[in-house]
């Protein structure tokens, strides 16, 4: 076997240790942070493994063949994360995303998803399980995911054009196998779909309106994404984002789109309709306009850190906690004072020295 690198400033392995409480407190679903948030979104990274190399999120300089991934000893199992589910729901939970890396590359996902598609809300509603994935596999995954129980999908996709598209994912993967896997899960019953396009000035702004024109009229939901400095290691500059007003522009332009409501307060999309009545679009803007105030979103890496912005620096150690022995009551407890505590709102804060500082990479805690 070759050695493993493990950088020295490795930001995976600064984590709190939060004591076992002794005083308990029951949750009452309303739990809210330092700045009146409440907890409603539990984003869940089951790999940190991806087989794309997307430039600005897993560059092949650094994740390459050295590069220390987790052990499997290391990564949550499922029970493990449908327990910790379950206390987050009791705080007021009611949609869970499973991310990666790649979620699907994660051996035996359809189980973790029927474990977690028949819990409810505190309401008792079924709860929004939905996964964001790179679509690589989809087209093989999509009827056992529906099986399972998953409801509805969200699929990366960069570029229409099939260079373009190489060139983004870094790996040669074609865009007619992820073009393949959106139909499939569409015939699978997880339509409407939605599409997240990370936009680039300059390396992929030019295939805006060919997407757009691809899937209008298609019933899924296209997503123009600003491209943001998440993580330390993709090089990230104000110049490379293109302003979602300039998005909105170019489909203006070439379609006509008007501004329709949102479906719910801390929406991070921004919803569009294009005016012949063909469908929807949508930009995401969290760097031109940050939407930190409605943010309702934990996270809770591969390994069981819970992390309580994409930005931050430092994560919870729930996975310690877990498999010392705490009760679900120790568990529920301690959550609610860490999200008390929360007061992190990066995008509105972004500066020259945040963009610097060492974050958490985005294939790690997952979008
Ligand atoms: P839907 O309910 O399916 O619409 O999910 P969503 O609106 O949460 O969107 P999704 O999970 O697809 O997120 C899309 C992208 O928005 C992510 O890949 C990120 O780039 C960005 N994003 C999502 N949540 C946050 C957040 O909390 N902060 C920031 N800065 N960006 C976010
Ligand atoms: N900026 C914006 N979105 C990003 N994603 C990954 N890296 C970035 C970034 N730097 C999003 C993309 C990807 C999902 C997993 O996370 O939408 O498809
Ligand atoms: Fe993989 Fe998604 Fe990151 Fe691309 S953006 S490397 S597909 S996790
Ligand atoms: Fe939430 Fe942090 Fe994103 Fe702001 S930057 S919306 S606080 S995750």
């Amino acid at each position: 076997m070759t050695d493993r690198i493990i950088p020295l400033l490795d930001e995976r392995v600064v984590a709190v240790r939060p004591p076992l409480p002794h005083e308990l407190q029951a949750p009452d679903g309303r739990v809210a942070d330092r700045l009146g948030r409440p907890l409603r979104d539990l984003r869940i990274s089951v790999t940190d493994r991806c087989n794309f190399r997307c430039t600005y999120c897993m560059p092949k300089e650094v994740f390459d063949k050295n590069y220390a991934f987790l052990p499997h000893g290391d990564l949550l199992t499922f029970e493990e994360i449908t327990r910790l589910a379950r206390v987050f729901i009791d705080h007021g939970v009611e949609k869970i995303r499973l991310t990666g890396g790649e979620p699907l590359l994660r051996r035996s996902i359809e189980r973790l998803v029927e474990l977690l598609a028949v819990l409810t809300t505190r309401n008792g509603r079924p709860l929004d399980l939905t996964l964001t994935t790179n679509g690589s596999i989809l087209a093989r995954k999509a009827r056992s995911l529906v099986d399972a129980g998953l409801k509805r999908v969200t699929v990366s996709l960069d570029a229409l054009d099939d260079a373009v598209f190489k060139r983004m994912n870094d790996v040669d993967f074609p865009v007619t196998d992820v073009l393949d896997g959106v139909q499939a899960a569409a015939a699978a019953g997880l339509a409407p779909i939605k599409i997240n396009m990370v936009v680039r000035r300059g390396v992929n702004d030019q295939e805006i309106v060919p997407l757009a024109r691809h899937f209008k009229g298609s019933g899924h939901i296209l997503r123009f994404i600003e491209f943001m400095d998440v993580g330390s290691t993709n090089g990230w500059r104000m110049d490379d984002v293109l302003p979602s007003a300039q998005v909105i522009q170019r489909l203006d332009d070439a379609f006509g789109v008007e501004p329709l409501d949102p479906n719910y307060v801390g929406e991070v999309a921004e919803r569009w309709t294009y005016r012949d009545g063909s469908g929807e679009v949508g930009v995401i803007s969290s760097v031109t306009q940050a939407f930190c105030r409605d943010c309702t979103r934990a996270r809770l890496s591969t390994e069981g850190k819970l992390y309580l912005c994409l930005f931050a620096q430092r994560g919870y150690d729930l996975r310690n906690m877990l498999r010392t022995g705490a009760s679900d009551a120790q568990m529920s407890t301690a959550l609610g004072r860490i999200w008390q505590g929360r007061g992190d709102r990066y995008s509105e804060l972004r500066s020259d020295e945040t963009v610097r500082a060492k974050k958490i990479e985005m294939s790690y805690i997952g979008g």
